[in-house]
């Protein structure tokens, strides 16, 4: 089945099963590959994107929920003013190790400095405590997020 969705800005057809998950939909059906699939489950956050400005697990979100939401992934975040701020922090202090979870992460902190302009840190604790990091490279999220919140 075709459905239209906005993403990045932009509508787009996507031709799937009904039922299928959005993150499914970005990766197979437009070949969006930033959006990462992890647990599957809603509980790893590496599929992480936003819709309506609200960050969402993709895996566990099925297209026709989307409906006209406007969907933005790692490939958009960019040409966001937080989105913009949040991925120079994360260059400038080398956040990424294995970098498998760091859209999700980014996905997050934008979204965390988009209702928070000045977050403390028990807000970073409790908008990032979804997203694992199988690295651990928790501390230069957080110093990165408190940079970009500069
Ligand atoms: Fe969606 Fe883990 S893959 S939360």
């Amino acid at each position: 089945m075709v459905f239209k969705i906005n993403v990045n800005g932009k509508s787009q057809n996507v031709d799937v099963e009904e039922g299928t998950p959005l993150l499914w939909a970005l990766r197979d059906g437009l070949g969006i590959l930033g959006p990462k699939f992890g647990c599957g489950v809603g509980q790893c956050g590496a599929c992480t994107v936003h819709v309506d400005g609200q960050p969402v697990r993709s895996c566990s979100l099925p297209i026709e929920a989307v409906g006209a939401g406007k969907v933005v992934t790692i490939e958009g975040i960019g040409a966001t003013a937080n989105g913009k701020k949040i991925q120079a922090a994360w260059t400038e202090l080398d956040v990424a190790q294995c970098g498998y979870c760091q859209p999700g992460q980014i996905m997050s902190a934008t979204a965390l400095l988009n209702a928070t302009p000045k977050p403390a840190d028990a807000d970073i604790d409790a908008a990032m405590s979804g997203n694992i990091c199988r690295c651990a490279t928790y501390i230069r999220i957080r110093a990165a997020i408190k940079q970009a919140s500069g």
